[in-house]
């Protein structure tokens, strides 16, 4: 069985600490838009599709303690409740999109007068616990076309050599992953030879969450370095690159875990594919280029220390940008759930896919 990173049960939520992998498992309660925030922004609860589902769950958590039956405070209240989720991680434009899917429904229900307040609350919050199973469906499409993008540019019955970077797996999403879902299908075809996890410094997600994935789920795989990804590309032939995105630019240009601009330099030096696999949530088309992406910048001590030990010099300035982006020329292909896309397509393709 995958990892649960979110439980949820109506009234009833419960995010795995990301803190704390992959020595402790603990959950921890999450009782309405407050501790939804602060999950959030403190990186117990992380990944861009994670970030959006649990960001508004935690509003249908509160929705439902709330007796209110005037339809027009209780729009007016979700849109305040959104914008303050938005603001927990500013580069992951999910949270965003949904946002504002969801004002728009709240508006929506609150001018119908055919809808009584329990209908609004009750259609409101449905619409929030669908992002649950609609994410793990994109995922599994995800996982298939890019298996099968790998696969045809492989040619042939061979295995596959796949580098991925940061944490895109089970814990990042409602389940199965996006990156890590391309590496899970290759893996289910039985095309895996090998993955190679970066460490993803400073947080270690690539270290601590997906080496955990991998091991629990028995892919056969090795962690490296974030430095050494050139002499891996040198050492040994990696078939592909597959990492994960927080906001694509209409353009194509790709917000990644910091670490990813350069790994795509060096797989387009060692003519290595890279890949974004990303759901369609996670592209921006209201930004016409990377260059327009707000790039989270983080606390020093994630640099500094690693749990409660201090690992660098006591004085140093650090500079911790949580995000790079990566220019969509050196992007071979974004694997959405409605099939792998040329970057430089994006403006063509996507005004035509309904959601
Ligand atoms: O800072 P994080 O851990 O939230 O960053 C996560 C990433 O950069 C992921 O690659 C991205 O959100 C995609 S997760 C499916």
């Amino acid at each position: 069985m995958s990892l649960e990173s979110i439980k949820y049960k109506r009234g009833n939520l419960e995010i795995l600490d990301q803190l704390l992998l992959p020595i402790h498992t603990r959950y921890v309660k999450v009782q309405g838009v407050e501790d939804g925030w602060k999950v959030i922004n403190k990186m117990q609860v992380r990944g861009a599709p994670a970030i959006a589902i649990v960001g508004c769950l935690s509003l249908a958590v509160e929705l439902l303690k709330d007796n209110s039956s005037d339809k027009k405070i209780m729009r007016q209240e979700i849109e305040g409740k959104l914008n303050y989720l938005v603001s927990a991680r500013p580069t992951a434009v999910n949270i965003k999109l949904a946002a504002d899917k969801l004002i728009t429904l709240a508006n929506d229900l609150s001018a119908d007068e055919n809808v009584s307040p329990d209908d609004f609350k009750e259609r409101f919050i449905s619409s929030i616990e669908s992002m649950l199973t609609k994410d793990i469906e994109d995922n599994k499409a995800i996982g298939r076309f890019g298996c099968e993008a790998i696969l045809k540019n492989l040619g042939g019955d061979g295995l596959v050599r796949i580098l991925t970077h940061c944490n895109t797996g089970s814990l990042a999403t409602a389940g199965y992953g996006t990156a890590l879902g391309v590496i899970r299908c290759l893996y289910e075809r039985k095309r895996i030879e090998h993955v190679y996890c970066t460490e993803t410094r400073p947080y270690n997600q690539g270290a601590r969450l997906t080496a955990y994935e991998l091991v629990h789920e028995k892919i056969p795989a090795t962690l490296v370095v974030d430095s050494m990804v050139s002499a891996l590309m040198h050492a040994r032939k990696i078939t592909a690159v597959v990492v994960g995105a927080d906001r694509v630019a209409a353009n194509g240009d790709t917000a990644n875990k910091i670490g990813t601009y350069q790994i795509a330099i060096v797989a387009k030096y060692h003519e290595v594919p890279f890949y974004v696999a990303a759901p369609l949530t996670s592209i921006d088309m209201s930004l016409t280029s990377g260059e327009r992406i707000k790039i989270e910048e983080r606390p020093d001590r994630e640099m500094t220390h690693i749990g409660e030990h201090r690992i660098a010099a006591a004085g140093i300035k650090c500079w911790n940008p949580s995000f790079d982006v990566t220019p969509a020329s050196l992007i071979t292909g974004i694997i959405t759930e409605r099939g792998v896309f040329d970057p430089d397509k994006l403006k063509e393709i996507i005004p035509k896919l309904s959601n």
